[in-house]
C-alpha cells in the first residue's frame, strides 16, 4: 500500500457508536495517538462522510490514493437497512482500487450475519475489502433502569479498535493483503422476519418542542405539530433507531419495548470485539 492513503470513514450511525468505532480504527491505521501499531507519524488525512442525516441520493465517489472504512450497526443480526441503502451510493471511481476495512458495531447481543454481508456490500460496490471488526456499543434500547453495554464502546474498546487498525495498516503494506479471509456468518444471512412493530418512541406531555428530536432523525419520521403543540412520529418511516430518545435534552422521548427487560437480563454478560484480517 502507498501510505501515504487518504482514509475515508463512511458511516451510518443514529447513536454514534459506529462512527466513533469506524474513527477509531482510521485512527489507529494513521498511527495516532493509542494506535502505537499504526504508522507513527504517517500523514494520512482522515475525513468523515457520515450518512445518517443524508438523505439524498447523491453518489459518494472514492478514488485511487484512498482507503476506505465503513461503519454500521447491527440491527436484527444484519446491516441495518438504512445503512445498506445509504451505502448503496458509494461509487469507486473508473480503474482504481481502493482498500476498505469493513465494521459493524452491536448491542453486546450478537452480530450474526452482519459483517458478511457488510464485506459483501463493500465489494459489490466495487471496494477491495481486506479487514473485517465488530465491535460493541450501548444498545439503542438501553435505559438508565436497564442498561445493556451501558457506555460502550469505553476505553478498552477504543484501544481496540486503534489496535486494530494498526493491524490492518500492516496488512496492507504486506504482500498478498488482498488474499482471501475467514469472516464468522453465515451465507445466505439469517431472515429477518418483519414483526409488524409499529412501537415509536413517545414525547412526554411537557415537552417544550425544541426540535432536537427532529433534527436527529434520520429518516425524517419526526415533526412538530405547532397547533396541537404536539412531536409526531411517523410509524412507517420510523426505524426505531433511539437516536432522538438519546438526543432529547429534557429526557421527555423515550421508546418502551420489552425487548429492552431480555436485552437487560440476557446479554449483558460482556462480549468482546471481534476482527478478521
Ligand atoms: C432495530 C434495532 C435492531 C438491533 N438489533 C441488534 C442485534 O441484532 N444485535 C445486537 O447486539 N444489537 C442490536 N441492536 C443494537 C445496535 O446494534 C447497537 O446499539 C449499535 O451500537 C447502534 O449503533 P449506532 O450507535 O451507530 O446507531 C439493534 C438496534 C436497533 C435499533
Ligand atoms: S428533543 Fe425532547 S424536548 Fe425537544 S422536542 Fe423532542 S421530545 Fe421535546
Ligand atoms: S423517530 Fe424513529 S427513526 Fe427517527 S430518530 Fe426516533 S427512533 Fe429513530
Amino acid at each position: 500500500m502507498d501510505i501515504l492513503n487518504d482514509i475515508t470513514v463512511i458511516c451510518f450511525s443514529p447513536t454514534h457508536t459506529s462512527r466513533t468505532i469506524a474513527e477509531a480504527v482510521a485512527a489507529g491505521m494513521n498511527g495516532k495517538p493509542g494506535g502505537t501499531d499504526g504508522h507513527a507519524g504517517a500523514s494520512q488525512q482522515i475525513r468523515t462522510v457520515d450518512l445518517t442525516l443524508d438523505r439524498s441520493d447523491s453518489p459518494i465517489t472514492v478514488g485511487a490514493g484512498e482507503t476506505v472504512v465503513l461503519g454500521t450497526p447491527v440491527y436484527a443480526g444484519r446491516v441495518a437497512p438504512e445503512a445498506v441503502r445509504r451505502l448503496r451510493r458509494i461509487q469507486v471511481a473508473a480503474g482504481a482500487s481502493v482498500p476498505a476495512v469493513v465494521t459493524v458495531t452491536y448491542g453486546n447481543r450478537d452480530y450474526e450475519d452482519a459483517l458478511v454481508e457488510l464485506y459483501d456490500l463493500a465489494v459489490s460496490l466495487g471496494l477491495s475489502p481486506f479487514a473485517a471488526g465488530a465491535f460493541i456499543g450501548e444498545h439503542s434500547y438501553s435505559t438508565p433502569e436497564m442498561p445493556v453495554a451501558e457506555g460502550r464502546p469505553d476505553t478498552l474498546d477504543l484501544a481496540d479498535a486503534r489496535i486494530f487498525g494498526g493491524e490492518c495498516a500492516r496488512k496492507l503494506d504486506s504482500p498478498g493483503a488482498f488474499a482471501p479471509f475467514h469472516i464468522k456468518g453465515n451465507r445466505p444471512y439469517k431472515e429477518v422476519k418483519h414483526s409488524g412493530n409499529q412501537i415509536v418512541p413517545e414525547t412526554a406531555d411537557d415537552c417544550p418542542l425544541c426540535g432536537e428530536c427532529v433534527r436527529v432523525c434520520p429518516t425524517g419520521a419526526v415533526s412538530i405539530d405547532l397547533n396541537a403543540r404536539k412531536v409526531l412520529t411517523d410509524p412507517a418511516l420510523c426505524i426505531r433507531c433511539c437516536a432522538c430518545v438519546r438526543a432529547c435534552p429534557a429526557g421527555l422521548r423515550t421508546y418502551t419495548t420489552p425487548f429492552t427487560a431480555f436485552l437487560h437480563e440476557h446479554c449483558s454478560a460482556r462480549r468482546d470485539p471481534e476482527t478478521f484480517l
